[in-house]
């Protein structure tokens, strides 16, 4: 049994995986803007900062794994705010945690998308993966929400692979889950939305498995990839979707 941390740890899929992992006996702390054992605002390059020094004063150097889950949608009006809990929130947690999970062997478990293949500005995601994050903040105030989404998604999931070699060599196993549409606050918010509601009911009534995804559904998938039982996978993203991916790109894997 170890501890794990996870991030966005207070709501939808993050506190799935959180009751999933307790209930196989971890310790789990969460990171969030509220209700969470570390409050930290992920937006922010202080609060990213200040979250990792909390993590390591709280682990007491046993650190089994890291899920980086916290996220905005796409319903809210706010680019920059997307890029920089949506990608750099991510990033700079596992960047700042790198020597503790290098000395637990840890693994990390990034909640992506499966919009990150969708199309987006490319200008955009070379900017994140360049880690310059004025930049990517001012490309993404030009561009709408839902690319800005998609393309924060598809830059943390070439994040992970671009590092899934360096980082094994030191023993940490980073993965990525793609959710589909899971029913959550969040997806909530954008079904509601005026602009995006009406597409997003269209793609539920499209999932092949005939239903929308359940937090449980990626909590499952995060215990798999998490655990010993995964342990030769390493920079996989595996689509959690219900087969949607599949049905959209049929050529490309
Ligand atoms: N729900 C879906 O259909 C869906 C689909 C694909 C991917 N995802 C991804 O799954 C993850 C979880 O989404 P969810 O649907 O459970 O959403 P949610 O809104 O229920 O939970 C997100 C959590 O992230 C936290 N968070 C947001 N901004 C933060 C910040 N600045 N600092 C710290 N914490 C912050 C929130 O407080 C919240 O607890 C997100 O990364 C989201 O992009 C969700």
């Amino acid at each position: 049994m170890g501890t794990y941390v996870i991030t966005g740890g207070a709501s939808g899929i993050g506190a799935a995986i959180k009751l999933q992992l307790q209930s196989e006996g971890h310790r789990v702390m969460v990171v969030d803007l509220q209700q969470a054992d570390i409050v930290a605002d992920l937006a922010t390059a202080e609060g990213r900062s200040n979250a990792v020094i909390a993590i390591e004063e709280a682990a007491g150097g046993d650190l089994a794994g890291l899920v980086a889950c916290a996220g905005v949608g796409s319903h809210i009006p706010n680019p920059e705010l997307i890029t920089a809990v949506n990608y750099f929130g991510a990033v700079e947690l596992v960047e700042g945690l790198r020597q503790l999970l290098a000395d637990n062997r840890a693994s990390v478990l990034l909640v992506s998308s499966n919009s990150a293949p969708m199309p987006t500005n490319p200008d955009f995601v070379q900017a994140l993966l360049s880690g310059d994050e004025n930049a990517a903040c001012a490309i993404a105030a030009n561009m709408e929400s839902q690319p800005v989404y998609s393309g924060s998604k598809q830059a943390l999931t070439r994040w992970m692979r671009h590092n899934t070699q360096s980082y094994a060599a030191q023993g940490i196993r980073m993965n990525a889950i793609g959710p589909g549409y899971t029913k959550t606050p969040l997806s909530a918010a954008v079904e509601d939305n005026p602009t995006y509601g009406e597409a997003i009911k269209h793609f539920i009534a499209t999932i092949p498995i005939g239903r929308p995804g359940l937090p449980q559904d990626m909590a499952d998938a995060a215990s798999f990839l998490l655990g010993d039982k995964s342990g030769f996978i390493c920079g996989a993203m595996l689509f959690v979707d219900g087969g949607h991916d599949a049905m959209l790109r049929p050529d490309e894997f």
